[in-house]
């Protein structure tokens, strides 16, 4: 019925008028009971459709990212209004073999989980999406996936909205200094291939950012009007799919470095085991981050939360 109901709204849409149920009928090969029965339920969804004797006519759509929205994606798409993580359920359908490019999408987080096991606040109005990946690649350059799902982020915000946005190390998306995104990736592999790597992102859109902490943004305070996060997450996914698919011809990490602001200040990195400071020189291939300590000597830093100082 996913279908179906995309093909209503497809139907509607075009029209930009009233379309009569027996029209809408022929076309889906459905009873007018049917098809009745679907409006209803788009209704209780939060599409406007006005229903009169000319036929139904879509007023408005409501800002949900519900899988007919992404249209050629709408199996793959798994919409819920509130889970614990999307990257527990992403975790268990990409062990359950999921096919690759499996979104699933929350409207809200009870246990959004961040990097370093932090709480990512997950209110009404973010975007809070995990999509699995499986890039056909070895093991040790599976760091790259998550900054070049970084970049099409970054490049999805300018193309959609001329937002110029800026990369911290690892993978936090900072427009004017404050925070606007953050990812989280998780890898399986067997041997030495990647099985699947799941890249959550939490997008702070039309949610008030105070509650993610004092340096955090979101796309309705730098633009001064709501945006839709079914265009963003479709964008996204999109972008996403095209740099994936030249991910080994590309140099994803000088990419990422052209658009990074880490690299040159004095930073403080928080690790599982340790702090420490220093200046950031620079980011090897494999996405590790390289400290110049005050003593001189140097130190490569895989994974951990940047503090730019
Ligand atoms: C960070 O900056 O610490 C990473 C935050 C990642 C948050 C996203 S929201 C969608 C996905 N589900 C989670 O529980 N976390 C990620």
């Amino acid at each position: 019925m996913r279908d179906t109901k995309g093909r209503i709204l497809q139907l509607l849409r075009a029209r930009g008028a009233p379309v009569s149920g027996e029209a809408l009928s022929a076309d889906l090969g459905l009873s007018r009971t049917a098809v009745w029965k679907q409006i209803r339920k788009l209704q209780e969804l939060g599409y406007a459709i006005e229903a009169s004797a000319k036929g139904y006519r879509l007023d408005g759509s409501p800002d949900t990212p519900l899988p007919w929205e992404f249209p050629g994606r709408q199996d793959a798409v798994h919409y819920f209004p509130e889970v614990a993580s999307t990257m527990d359920i992403a975790r268990k359908m990409a062990r359950a073999g999921c096919a690759p490019f499996t979104v699933v999408v929350a409207d809200r987080q009870t246990h959004g989980r961040g990097r370093l096991q932090r709480h990512w606040h997950s209110e009404a109005g973010g975007l809070y999406f995990t999509v699995v990946l499986r890039p056909v690649l070895p093991l040790l350059m599976g760091p790259r996936v998550s900054f070049c799902a970084a970049l099409a982020l970054a490049r999805t915000l300018q193309r959609l909205w001329g937002v110029a946005a800026a990369l911290k190390w690892p993978n936090d998306i900072l427009v004017k200094e404050r925070k606007l995104a953050g990812m989280l990736s998780e890898m399986e592999a067997e041997a030495d291939r990647i099985t699947y790597v799941n890249v959550g992102i939490g997008l702070n859109v039309n949610n008030d950012p105070a509650g993610a902490g004092a340096a955090a943004t979101s796309l309705t305070k730098i633009l001064g009007r709501p945006v839709s996060r079914v265009r963003l997450l479709a964008e996204y996914l999109d972008v996403l799919e095209a740099r994936l698919a030249s991910i080994e011809k590309t140099d994803v990490i000088a990419e990422w470095k052209a658009h990074a602001v880490t690299l040159g200040r004095r930073v403080e990195i928080v690790t599982q085991r340790e702090t420490v400071a220093g200046r950031a020189i620079d980011v090897d291939d494999n996405g590790s981050l390289i400290l110049q300590l005050d003593d001189g000597s140097r130190q490569t830093v895989i994974y951990g939360d940047c503090f730019h100082l």
